[in-house]
């Protein structure tokens, strides 16, 4: 393949669609989703993508029916609880993005251990966003800088994109290449704003349950035929 990109961001859309169009439960289409996730990990993982973020739950997705939040909640640790010792042999390092107060309780013991017991290893690096919002990102960043400030640590002339970086979720990462959303959706729905400042984006016509490897690597080769400027000029 001509050019991979390093970061690659993914908004797993259309799970709910999917459930409709073979009239079954809203969840199901959740649960369905996990298996393209699963695929879509694996590949990237032995094609050696460096990172890959994944949109699993939003801030905003609180606003969702009691039942379907709690079945998302039930289906991110059925995810680690049947995943982590596969990701842990691949030497997977997972980190998640978001407010992982947030969370249930056993949600938020589950996935920090996850991250901890992942956290040394080597090959790719998976960041999982749950209960994640780029605008809290953001303003948590600002807001850790700002306790430098008055501890002494940094001044704020020293605030540049370096310092900033080091304060989100992504801190140490390069920024997000290209940018999937699934389900036909062309919108960023509050994920990854800093990040994806430069990122190509895709939007296949797709729902996420349907989204194959084949889709992937297709996608991952339009990327390679994309031309980036970054605001210059090419000669
Ligand atoms: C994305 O699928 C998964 C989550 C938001 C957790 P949706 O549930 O948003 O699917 P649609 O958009 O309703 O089809
Ligand atoms: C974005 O999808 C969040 C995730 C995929 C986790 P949504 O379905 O929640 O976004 P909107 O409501 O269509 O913007
Ligand atoms: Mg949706």
């Amino acid at each position: 393949m001509s050019h991979l990109p390093r970061h690659i961001a993914i908004i797993m859309d259309g799970n709910g669609r999917w459930a409709k169009q073979h009239k079954l439960a809203t969840a199901l289409g959740h649960r369905k989703g996990v298996e393209s996730l699963r695929e879509i990990i694996r590949y990237s993982s032995d094609v050696g993508i460096a990172v890959l973020s994944l949109y699993a739950f939003s801030t905003e997705n609180w606003k969702r029916s009691p039942e379907e939040v709690s079945a998302l909640m039930g289906l991110i640790l059925d995810f680690f609880h049947s995943e982590i010792d596969e990701l842990d042999a691949k030497d997977v390092r997972i980190r998640i993005m978001g407010d992982v107060d947030g969370l249930p309780e056993k949600q938020a013991r589950t996935v920090r251990s996850a991250q901890e017991r992942t956290e040394n290893n080597k090959g790719l690096q998976l960041n999982i966003a749950l209960n994640y919002g780029g605008q809290a990102e953001i303003l948590r960043a600002i807001s850790a800088l700002c306790e430098k400030v008055i501890k002494g640590d940094i001044k704020c002339q020293d605030i540049d994109d370096a310092l900033f970086q080091q304060e989100l979720y992504t801190a140490g990462q390069p920024m997000v290449d290209l940018l999937i959303r699934t389900s036909g959706e062309m919108r960023i729905s509050n994920f990854l704003l800093y990040q994806l400042a430069y990122a190509e984006m895709l939007f296949p016509q797709v729902l996420w349950p349907d989204y194959t490897v084949d889709m992937f690597k297709k996608d991952l080769e339009t990327f390679g035929g994309r031309d980036r400027r970054y605001g210059g000029r090419k000669a």
